[in-house]
């Protein structure tokens, strides 16, 4: 399907783009080394309607279809990929989840401040021992009278520290396995969750990754979100919308390192030719766009099939496959192509190539990924 995109989805994306390519931009490379949260950019970003992009006005969103938002994310990517994860995460995992399970009070309380930027969300589902295998988390929700008691560590969670609410899933039931997941909208400063460490990581510095423990978490019953029993359901949909994600910020990480190189390639001269001229360089750069226009075509259907209200677990899961990969080695060919100044901080290239490193890890491996397109694919019945 080729698209065409409307009035309005390319207006966001100009919009976006002249956003964050004036003001996300400037401070990347300086908050890579300095980890500093990018609380500035993420409150103008509010401002803007880009932190409840898929929330309907009435809970203070900016009503936007997926497509819209791919295109946004995509182009905060291209200037600040660790601003772009807690875009994402916050967006499409935590709004969508309270938007699609929550209860009118629920949204009401959480929903709009979030949809308004006020805070950011973060959702807690991995565990130590439990990653790729969420089914065998062991943090528990124990009911007491009008609360529920949590017990247990989360990791890897990102904005584990700046996040104003966090979406928690722990067992409610053991003998349950996935249908004993409940989950629940956590208040960062409710007394028991503590942020434990933070990790020091490769790529997306500016993005606080953290462990969370609960220690006799008291949670009011009220704050569950969905049914008892329906965690696994919660976050698994979350994960569908939240892979279409990751594979927009692969997009735009990709398209940024293409840049960089095509602007490298033409700028620097050996041999007596700028080497844009050779041939072995233009095949590259031919073979990267044409990747990249892969992921982009492979993530606005995901998207639109999102936009269509069709089951779109499958092309989810497929974007982010693909697209993950694909800046992998797009980053690591646009650091080649810079020679020895690709190894330095001089140029941004080393950074897109530490940062995308984690897009074939987090919402999912490409080993997980698999799994569900093969999955889905075998359990077809309209296949032969
Ligand atoms: N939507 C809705 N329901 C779904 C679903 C989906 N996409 N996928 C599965 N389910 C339901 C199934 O229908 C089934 O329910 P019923 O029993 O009622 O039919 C139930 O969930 C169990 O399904 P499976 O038997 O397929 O589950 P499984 O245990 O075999 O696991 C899995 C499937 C795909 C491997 C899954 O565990 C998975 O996605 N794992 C990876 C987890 C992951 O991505 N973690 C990343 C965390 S977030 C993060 O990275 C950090 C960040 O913030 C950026």
């Amino acid at each position: 399907m080729t698209f065409k995109l409307t009035d309005e989805q390319l207006m966001i994306q100009t919009m976006v783009r002249e956003f964050s390519r004036r003001v996300v931009a400037i401070t990347a490379a300086q908050r890579d080394i300095t980890k500093e949260y990018p609380a500035d950019n993420l409150k103008q970003m509010g401002e803007l309607g880009l932190l409840g992009m898929m929330v309907p006005f009435e809970y203070n969103g900016s009503d936007s279809d997926t497509i819209g938002y791919v295109l946004a994310l995509s182009e905060v990517a291209y200037s600040c990929a660790a601003t772009a994860v807690i875009m994402s995460v916050h967006n499409s995992v935590v709004c969508e989840s309270i938007l699609k399970f929550a209860n009118d009070e629920q949204k009401e309380r959480y929903l709009k401040p979030l949809a308004a930027g006020k805070y950011i969300g973060a959702f807690a589902l991995t565990e130590p021992e439990a990653g790729s295998d969420p089914v065998s988390q062991i943090t528990t929700a124990q009911k007491d009278g009008n609360f529920y008691v949590i017990n247990g560590t989360k990791r890897f969670i990102t904005t584990g520290k700046n996040s104003g609410l966090v979406i928690v899933t722990a067992k409610t039931d053991h003998a349950k396995k996935h249908k004993g997941i409940s989950a629940f909208l956590v208040e960062h400063d409710t007394p028991g969750l503590k942020v434990g460490n933070i990790e020091e990581k490769m790529g997306l510095r500016a993005s606080d990754t953290t462990d969370l423990h609960f220690e006799e978490c008291r949670v009011p019953a009220e704050n569950m979100l969905g049914k008892e029993g329906e965690g696994f359901k919660i976050a698994m949909t979350a994960l569908d919308g939240g892979r279409i994600g990751i594979a927009a910020q692969s997009v735009g990480v990709a398209q940024a390192a293409l840049d960089e190189a095509v602007k490298y390639a033409k700028s620097r001269d050996q041999f007596g030719h700028k080497i844009s001229k050779f041939q072995g360089l233009r095949w590259i750069i031919a073979d990267m766009a044409t990747q990249i226009e892969a992921a982009r075509q492979l993530t606005l259907s995901a998207a639109a099939m999102k936009d269509r209200g069709e089951k779109f677990t499958t092309q989810a899961s497929m974007a982010k496959l693909f697209a993950s990969e694909m800046v992998n080695k797009i980053t690591a060919q646009a650091l080649q192509m810079h020679g020895g100044y690709g190894f330095t901080k001089d140029y941004p290239v080393e950074r897109f190539y530490r940062d995308a490193r984690v897009f074939t890890i987090y919402e999912g491996t490409s080993e997980i990924q698999r799994v569900v397109i093969s999955n889905n694919i075998l359990k077809d019945k309209r296949r032969p």
